[in-house]
């Protein structure tokens, strides 16, 4: 094994590093400058220099620089305090190993050492180093990674263990990083991601239109599977695809088995003929074979469109036909609380008529289910036969990754575009960052696939880092409520990612669920989809966490591809109800109606700035003026709309208060009132309809509708009707929670519906000035029918 070269003027620093690599069993050579260092390494072959950036007269860069001319098999590491964008661009085109900016308080320095020289040879005193890894254990259940404001009740900051284990800790991160937001990107898409081909320029702009890393050259699968396969990470689980029911183990894939599977299906991809640039739509539930479908996909260079297992068949339907997609991977179908959901029958019900030519099912159930000849195949029969490897498409860093349709404020989904070199890179370092993901935690997002977060989350950012994920088939309350802390227990879960709906509905099953079961491996929880109140903070931090794990409350939506308000973990403070800081290298604002900045405290809308986020959307699929209409009409093209309302809650602080168009969050589902509308609008009865959010305890929201019939009265066999007809056509998950017969609704002298009485109405919220509406007599119906409590 080559000796290591230490190259550090500080004695402390360097003596220290050296006593702790030569423990290890390393051979270790020191150095205290530039010149030293050179001299030595002409003399001597080093395997690795570690080299601190700031020595006296030469850089460290410039020592490595030199170095690699003389020995270009050495491998260089540079440490350093003081990090800086351009150093690490330049560190970076060097091709160091990496570039820490605390070698002593991560064990990322050993890791790296033993990436390139092998593993330490820690058969030397092996019996006390196995009690003292226990002992570190044992402790680190202990700690509490978060200290309350002594001055402030109820604001909490990284302790000192957090910020010595976060991978960021040093808060001028963020103005560094805002300096050069493009520099800062460019510089993490060169560390986080391995490249073919690098860009030839980071970003352009041509608003309301943007690019990251032009020209660059990549493969997304080939950056989740293929570059851990060369390491240790090899053998390392995975997925862990945790099976809804207990009797029935866990299925874990390794990386590599991830890689087997993926290049496999790649290879059936490619034998239906699907080629770089058709699209396959996905409709799975929370299998593993969902996340191998997708990268599948991404290998072949074929965008996914991934469509949420709970949706009905025509909204399959109609994002199969928006998608033009060539064919459709599905299941015979998967459990729910125990029972049997069959899949197959709305797959089979959605792709008639479509331009779907081949139909690929997994067997996950053994159910009975119909069959095309010729257009459906079995998963396995098709696996059984396919070869082991498939060569990576080298994409290009704008080529489309995957089209996720959303909803917007229309009866027709949206299909959001992402590319894929710059929303990896902001899914790779936002994972890393947020979740201060490490190779020994355990992560949990328990998003559906179906939903961005199962995108980001669940696939491409955790795979990037080389994570360990769960990934949860069934209900969070199947066998009984206390499943969810079962699985945490069962498998050591460390970083929790949940949604307040779901933490909400936790508070409701009761304390004992929690307490049943040993949450203590848990040092970092999370929350996305909606706000999060002030109670569902608190009970997630007391009784989930245990007052120890720090809350990182990330804001962000489908269209931005990755997380973008929040805390960052050694960073802080974490504070209930508040997301936190723009990431670094991102901007945000909260506006008023004309487009002023608005300061602390004072309610209006967030937008976004440019240079805009690598992740973000670079469109809507076939529809441009969408694109431009929902986004860059409020503001023009300087500032991306994000149609959530938002206030400073104190300097950089955002705190966000709700969407401020008609997209609902039911359930953390985000829904369009007029998709329900248009649905209950087919029934033959109803001649008009409007469906607003009403506030729900748990869910956040839910859809009310009011209805007025071609004649009659309602009925209770009606609302029924509605209800199912509801669930036919959008999945169970839009189900109105109400529906209000009445004669009337308020209505503008032009005839428009005013949807803003409504809300009031179904918010207690003073109705305001009614002088506008032409039918002014159907409010008081409506108070009395929907039970106002409300003044004005
Ligand atoms: C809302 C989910 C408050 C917001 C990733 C946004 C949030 C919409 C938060 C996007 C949060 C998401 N606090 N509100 N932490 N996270 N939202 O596209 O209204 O399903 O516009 O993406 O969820 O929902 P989407």
């Amino acid at each position: 094994m080559k000796p290591i070269l230490i190259v550090e003027d500080e004695a402390i620093m360097r003596e220290s590093l050296r006593d702790w690599l030569t423990d290890s069993g390393y051979q270790v050579e020191t150095a205290e400058e530039g010149e030293e260092a050179l001299k030595t390494i002409a003399e001597q072959d080093f395997g690795v220099a570690i080299v601190d950036l700031k020595l006296p007269g030469k850089d460290g860069i410039e020592v490595l620089r030199e170095a690699k001319e003389k020995r270009p098999q050495l491998k260089g590491i540079i440490i350093t305090g003081y990090p800086s964008v351009e150093t690490a661009v330049k560190a970076m085109k060097l091709g160091v190993m990496d570039y820490l900016t605390k070698p002593f308080a991560t064990d990322e320095l050993g890791k790296l050492v033993e990436e390139a020289l092998g593993p330490m040879q820690l058969e030397i005193k092996a019996e006390g180093r196995v009690e003292v890894a226990e002992k570190a254990k044992v402790e680190e259940k202990a700690i509490k990674w978060v200290v309350e404001d002594p001055r402030e009740k109820g604001i909490f900051w990284p302790s000192e263990e957090l910020k010595k284990k976060a991978w960021v800790s040093d808060g001028s991160i963020y103005e560094e990083a805002d300096k050069n937001p493009v520099g800062f990107w460019a510089v993490l898409a060169g560390l986080g991601l391995d490249w073919y081909k690098e860009w030839d320029r980071a970003y352009e702009a041509n608003p309301p239109y943007f690019k990251w890393f032009v020209g660059g050259k990549l493969n997304a699968s080939v950056n989740c599977l293929d570059r851990h396969i060369k390491t240790w990470r090899r053998n390392k689980a995975a997925v862990i695809g945790v099976r809804e029911s207990i009797d029935e183990p866990a299925k874990i894939l390794t990386y590599y088995d991830m890689y087997r599977e993926v290049n496999k299906f790649a290879n059936v991809l490619k034998g239906l003929g699907i080629r770089r640039g058709d699209r396959v739509s996905i409709y799975l539930p929370m299998i593993p074979e969902a996340q191998i479908a997708m990268l599948a996909c991404a290998r072949i260079g074929a965008p996914h469109s991934v469509v949420f297992s709970a949706f009905s068949a025509e909204s399959l339907k109609d994002r199969i036909m928006d998608a033009g997609s060539k064919a459709l991977v599905t299941c015979d179908g998967y459990y729910r609380r125990g029972q049997l959901v069959n899949l197959k029958n709305n797959a089979d019900d959605a792709v008639k008529g479509t331009t779907v030519k081949d139909v690929v099912v997994f067997e996950r159930t053994r159910q009975e289910v119909n069959w095309v000849e010729g257009r459906d195949h079995w998963w396995h029969e098709l696996m059984a036969k396919a070869n082991l490897y498939c060569e990576p498409e080298v994409m290009d860093s704008e080529d489309v990754l995957y089209i996720l349709y959303t909803s917007g404020t229309t009866g027709k989904p949206k299909g959001v575009i992402h590319t894929t070199g710059g929303y990896l890179t902001q899914a790779y370092w936002t994972t890393k960052w947020d979740f201060d993901l490490h190779e020994e935690d355990v992560f949990w997002c328990t998003s559906d696939i179906g939903w961005v977060t199962g995108h980001t989350y669940n696939v491409y950012g955790p795979l990037s880092v080389g994570a360990t994920q769960i990934f949860y088939e069934g209900a969070p309350d199947y066998p009984d409520r206390g499943r969810v802390w079962e699985i945490i227990e069962k498998h050591g879960v460390t970083v929790f990612y949940t949604a307040p709906t779901l933490i909400r509905m936790f508070m409701g099953w009761g304390n004992e669920w929690p307490e049943k079961y040993d949450l203590s491996t848990l040092r970092l929880l999370a929350t996305v989809g909606e706000p999060i109140n002030w109670d569902a903070w608190m009970w997630y931090f007391e009784k989930v966490g245990g007052g120890r794990c720090p809350i990182i409350d990330t804001w962000w939506q489908t269209e931005t591809g990755g997380t973008l308000i929040n805390a960052l973990p050694g960073i802080g403070p974490f504070i209930p109800t508040v997301a936190g800081r723009s990431f670094p290298g991102t901007r945000h604002e909260v506006l008023d109606e004309e487009g002023k900045s608005l300061g602390i405290d004072e309610g209006g809308y967030l937008v976004q700035r440019g240079p805009f986020c690598p992740g973000m959307l670079r469109g809507i699929y076939k529809d441009p003026d969408m694109y431009k209409e929902t986004y860059w009409s409020q503001y023009g093209n300087e500032a991306y709309f994000t149609s959530d309302g938002a206030r400073l809650a104190r300097k950089d602080n955002f705190r966000l208060t709700g969407r401020v168009d008609d997209v609902m969050k039911v359930a953390g589902h985000r829904l369009s009132t007029a998709e329900v509308e248009n649905a209950i609008g087919t029934h033959e009865a109803v001649a008009e309809c409007a469906v607003v959010a009403a506030p729900h305890e748990v869910k956040g929201e839910t859809p009310w509708a009011f209805v007025r019939l071609k004649s009659g009265e309602g009925s209770d066999d009606l609302v029924k009707e509605l209800m199912d007809q509801v669930v036919k056509v959008l999945g169970p998950t839009c189900r109105p929670d109400r529906i209000i017969f009445a004669e009337a609704v308020p209505r503008t002298r032009s005839g428009k519906i005013m949807r803003r009485i409504l809300k009031s109405l179904v918010k207690n919220e003073p109705i305001g000035d009614i002088t506008t509406i032409e039918n002014p007599e159907c409010v008081d119906e409506l108070k009395k029918k929907v039970g106002y409590k409300g003044t004005g």
